[in-house]
């Protein structure tokens, strides 16, 4: 099982770590064997090559079954033009593998209710949301350009969608709703804009072929409101590229922080690109602070999504489970009375439970 592994920038190395820690307990106790192979992205990559995305990492990525990713991006770029920046190599890495459905779950563990900043009534007993996310579509990739204009400038970029981008992410999100409790909701702007109007058409065409599904529609700023009123009306949530990556955060916050929701994003093809939601955090970078379950939790659905190792996800998941039930916590989600560790202890912990 070949896996290329990407730290790239900030806090992505220290929680990468964590994580094929935590994939070498796997190897030993499932009598696996995973190669490892490390590449170049982001600014790391900018660094070392002048490329955000060198040749030689989109060989690797194409080589491997999976690819694991911690995050990219950081101030020492932020001035680079567009095409140098650290996202550049992340998003043309999404296009080149192909990986057009990005599944964000928002779970909350029970544990860390309290560390959520909604109400516990609100929380009730729990939380389990899929956002299906389209990934390489939309403003991210749509024409995009700055042009001189009488003494100022003007700018512009294009959301840009057809048919067959939207016919193939619904089918995803109609077959994962299946697999849960059948309940579709699709998050647009159709009052305004006409992409959404077209996502609309074409999602409600394709619920003809699932009618075992409950489909309803919903305007994104409407929902960004929901979310946060009442969570437990959603439970599989399809939107477009930009969409998905805000309401993904505002999500995260539900389950109490951001560094522990995990991503796995596929395509036709079969590779799986794996990576937390979470963003390359300089502030914290390389101070053992930085929360790796979002790392881990990634890993746990590639085992699950690329390599077909449902009771090495499960364990995964159940280890971390344990560790947040005996108190451990990291920063971001640290309570009173709670014992705090950092990153590379927790990693130790959760890889010890497997
Ligand atoms: C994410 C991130 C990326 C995105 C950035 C780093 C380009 O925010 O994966 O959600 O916007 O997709
Ligand atoms: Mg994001």
């Amino acid at each position: 099982m070949k896996i290329t592994i990407i730290p790239g920038d900030g806090i992505g190395k220290e929680v990468i770590n964590q994580a094929v820690k935590m994939l070498k307990k796997v190897e030993s106790k499932y009598g696996c064997n995973f190669e490892f192979n490390e590449a170049l992205l982001g600014g790391a990559a900018i660094d070392a090559t002048g490329n955000p995305i060198p040749e030689e990492t989109i060989h690797k990525c194409k080589n491997s079954e999976a690819v694991i990713l911690g995050a990219v991006g950081g101030p020492k770029w932020d001035s680079h033009p567009g095409d140098l920046r650290p996202e550049k190599g992340l998003l043309s890495l999404r296009k080149e593998l192909g990986v057009f459905a990005n599944l964000r779950p928002a779970i909350l563990f029970p544990q860390l209710k309290s560390a959520s900043t909604l109400k516990e009534e609100v929380l009730g007993d729990g939380l389990d949301i899929m956002i299906v996310r389209e990934l390489i579509g939309g403003a991210y990739f749509g024409e995009k350009k700055r042009i001189d204009i009488d003494g100022g400038q003007r700018a512009y970029d294009t959301i840009d969608y057809c048919t067959r981008d939207i016919e193939r992410i619904a089918k995803k999100a109609f077959e994962v709703a299946r697999k849960r409790d059948k309940k579709l909701t699709l998050i647009d702007k159709a009052n305004v804009l006409e992409t959404s109007r077209l996502w609309r058409e074409v999602v409600t065409k394709i619920s003809e072929d699932y009618k075992d599904i409950e489909l309803n529609y919903m305007y994104v700023d409407n929902a960004a409101m929901q979310l946060i009123k009442n969570p437990k009306q959603f439970d599989v949530i399809l939107t477009e590229n930009m969409f998905g990556d805000i309401l993904s955060d505002e999500a995260s916050m539900l389950t109490g922080s951001l560094g522990m929701l995990p991503s796995a994003s596929v395509g036709e093809g079969s590779i799986g690109l794996y990576e937390p939601i979470h963003g390359s955090a300089p502030d914290i970078a390389g101070l053992d602070k930085a929360n790796p379950i979002g790392a881990i939790m990634s890993t746990a659905m590639m085992l699950r999504y690329s390599f077909n190792m449902e009771d090495a996800a499960k364990d995964v998941e159940a280890a971390v489970s344990r560790i947040i039930d005996k108190g451990y916590r990291t920063g971001d989600i640290m309570e009173q009375g709670m014992k705090i560790v950092g990153t590379e202890q927790m990693g130790d912990l959760i890889a010890e439970k497997v």
